[in-house]
């Protein structure tokens, strides 16, 4: 009988003695069979252990919730950057699209007092992300509509990782997202930038004076981010993070 590392390493993880690690840790002797079988078939870890590490975190993920990336903690590093800079730990934070709600949670380790209001438009993902921040901070619905009217131009940081991935590329995926995460989590439309336009025309509503909007998005597509952010108003720069290839849009609606 081959060894996990053996029967992880045939099945293409590059990873296999990491993983063989995780997967003894996460399943008792009679469990580890079928754990390990699962990955085999090419699950992706993080739903076959049933957690991502994120930011220090572990976050929980089920099958069907968007795995948060390592990627992503470059945006919450700049969001707590912000929140720090200017003394607002106590600020009202919407993490739209907030998938797990892995980028709230981990805003909330850093900053316990900030008022966090986390949005999904599916049920699964706002499932997921009730548990790992709470059930009465996560709203389910689309982008801003399910948010309480008396944020309204109170809100200090929008943070959103919208699907930004364009369609026609969504093919160029590795294989675990394009066969195991759902599409809609990822396709963001023919430029990829859909939903990140229907964020930035409504979020003026919603920021107060000098608020800010940080968006996930790749350096490629991040010039037409910033120049849609600038068409609703908001003054926007690019910050790129070389070391994790990750690229955040900040707007900042004027004081
Ligand atoms: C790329 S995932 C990011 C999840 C999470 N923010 C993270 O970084 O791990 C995008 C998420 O956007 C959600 N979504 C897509 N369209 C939406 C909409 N119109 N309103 C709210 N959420 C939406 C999807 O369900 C998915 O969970």
């Amino acid at each position: 009988m081959p060894t996990i590392v053996a029967r992880l390493r045939a099945a293409g993880c590059v990873f296999a003695e990491d993983e063989a690690a995780i997967l003894r840790s996460a399943a008792s002797a009679t469990e580890l069979d079928r754990l390990v079988q699962r990955r085999v078939n090419g699950e992706p870890l993080e739903y076959v252990v049933g957690w991502a590490q994120f930011h220090g975190q572990r976050i929980q993920v089920e099958p069907g919730v968007f795995i948060p990336r390592r990627r992503t903690e470059f945006l919450v590093d700049v969001a707590l950057g912000i929140l720090g800079g200017s003394g607002q730990e106590t600020a009202i934070v919407v993490d739209l699209c907030c998938g797990s709600g892995a980028i709230g949670a981990a805003l909330l380790a850093t900053w316990p007092q900030i008022a966090l209001f986390a949005v999904d438009i599916d049920p699964r993902a706002v499932g997921c992300a009730r548990l790992n921040v709470g059930g009465e901070r996560v709203h389910e619905g689309d982008l801003f509509d399910p948010l309480p009217h008396r944020l309204r131009k109170k809100v200090r940081l929008v943070v959103a990782n919208t699907p930004y991935v364009p369609t026609g590329d969504i093919e160029l995926l590795p294989r675990e997202a394009r066969l195991h995460e759902p599409r809609k989590t990822l396709d963001g439309g023919s430029d990829g930038l859909d939903i990140q336009r229907r964020i930035a025309a409504r979020a003026p509503e919603w920021l107060t004076p000098g608020g800010q909007l940080l968006v996930e998005t790749s350096a490629r597509q991040a010039p037409e981010t910033a120049r849609i952010f600038a068409g609703h108003g908001l003054s926007a720069r690019v910050e790129h993070g070389a070391e994790v290839d990750a690229t955040t849009v900040i707007g900042t609606l004027p004081a």
